[in-house]
């Protein structure tokens, strides 16, 4: 087992922040996982697991012991009467396995295209965009116990997957003992590895094109009923107008959740508000939309420090500083004070409390 000491993260997040990791371990396969649990040393101390760093924010040096998930392999795995079913290692990058699925001929995560990120940390946070979310082609996934050692598979009920949310990111409701099994169907943060996911791609697909973004671009092309390939590019096209590219501006995609209200919340802040943009769900309840919200308190294109907010979607966060530089880029604190200003005026304009989207280490 190889631990490298002192190692720059900043080319590991995607907001470029500078931190190191005190210590970091490549993790390849299952068995770099399990080497590490059964070391007398490292495997009692705290770790972290590290994705691709698209939705952390680094808000000094790491101290736990970093896991850095670069397990690969893409395969079609299985087929049932109505999905295939393909199987990803956690260290792919998401990108990189929507395009190889449609190169397959297997549509199904084109609206999921070019989220940052990697395949393992794809269904922490239930990934969603256009339409479609992480749950909506999720098959399972196998993942260890990092206080036992156990490997275990969950399927999609088990995940507790809900808008942006899933098992992985509630903390265990009973204190861990050392050697008690990982309580299933409760929270999974800080306890669990993801090794592995399996998607269920649909058989019989027909594209998602509901969302008004990707209507437009049918609209505007004169197409009734587009391929896999298409829907994929102009989702690709939609992102790079209206998201930054982290290689160039570092971010970590939306920063803050999508606010419910409930129907009698929302009717007054209607009459407050007319222009408002919101969605009714099922249950009655109504989605905001966090980006309009910031926008309506004038944070779009402002900067606080280094850290700044994107000037086509106020919803992101971007580095203001020089993602490549040691010593020029945005730092965590920088990132947090700016996040901590913009709850406090959507909070006093609106009544809402903005939920950060991604972790804060
Ligand atoms: N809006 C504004 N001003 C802004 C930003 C947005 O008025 O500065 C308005 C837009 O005009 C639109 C509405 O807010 O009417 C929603 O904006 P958009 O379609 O850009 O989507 P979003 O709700 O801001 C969500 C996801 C994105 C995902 C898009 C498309 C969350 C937190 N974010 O953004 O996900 O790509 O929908 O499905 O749910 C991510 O999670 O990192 C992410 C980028």
């Amino acid at each position: 087992m190889l631990v490298e000491k002192n190692v720059p993260l900043q080319h590991s997040n995607t907001f470029g922040i500078a931190a190191r990791a005190h210590a970091l371990v490549r993790v390849h396969s299952e068995d770099d996982v399990r080497a590490v649990l059964a070391d007398p040393f490292w495997g009692r101390r705290p770790l972290l697991v590290l994705g691709g760093g698209s939705n952390i924010v680094l808000t000094g040096d790491v101290e736990p012991l970093v896991l850095k998930m670069e397990i690969q392999g893409m395969r079609v795995a299985d087929e049932t009467p109505t999905a295939w079913i393909v199987e990803a290692g956690a260290g792919e990058r998401w990108h990189d396995l929507v395009a190889w699925t449609l190169d397959q001929g297997l549509p199904g995560l084109e609206n999921l295209a070019l989220i940052p990120g990697t395949v393992g940390a794809s269904p922490v946070q239930n990934i969603g965009a256009y339409g479609v979310e992480l749950q909506d082609r999720f098959d399972s996934l196998d993942a260890i116990d990092l206080v036992t050692g156990q490997g275990f598979t969950l399927d999609a009920a088990q995940c507790a997957f809900s808008y942006r949310d899933s098992v992985f990111k509630h903390v265990p409701a009973e204190p861990l003992g050392p050697r008690s099994a990982a309580p299933r169907g409760m929270g999974l943060a800080g306890r669990a590895v993801i090794t592995r996911v399996r998607f269920a791609l649909p058989k019989a697909w027909k594209p998602e094109i509901g969302y008004l973004d990707i209507e437009r671009k049918r609209a505007e092309a004169g197409i009734e009923r587009p391929t896999a390939r298409q829907v994929f590019d102009w989702v690709c096209e939609i992102r790079r107008a209206k998201l930054p590219d982290p290689e160039v501006l570092g971010n970590a995609g939306s920063f803050f959740k999508n606010p419910t209200v409930t129907a009698e919340q929302c009717a007054d802040i209607i009459a407050r508000e007319p222009r408002i943009v919101h969605y009714p769900l099922a249950d009655g309840s109504i989605k905001l939309a966090a980006g309009w919200l910031i926008d309506a308190c004038g944070w779009k294109g402002k900067t606080m420090g280094k850290a700044g907010v994107y000037e086509r979607q106020a919803l992101v966060l971007v580095n203001r500083g020089d993602r490549h530089s040691d010593d020029a880029s945005v730092t965590g604190g920088e990132v947090m004070t700016l996040a901590r200003a913009i709850q406090t005026s959507v909070y006093e304009r609106f009544g809402i409390r903005l939920e950060p989207e991604p972790v804060v280490v």
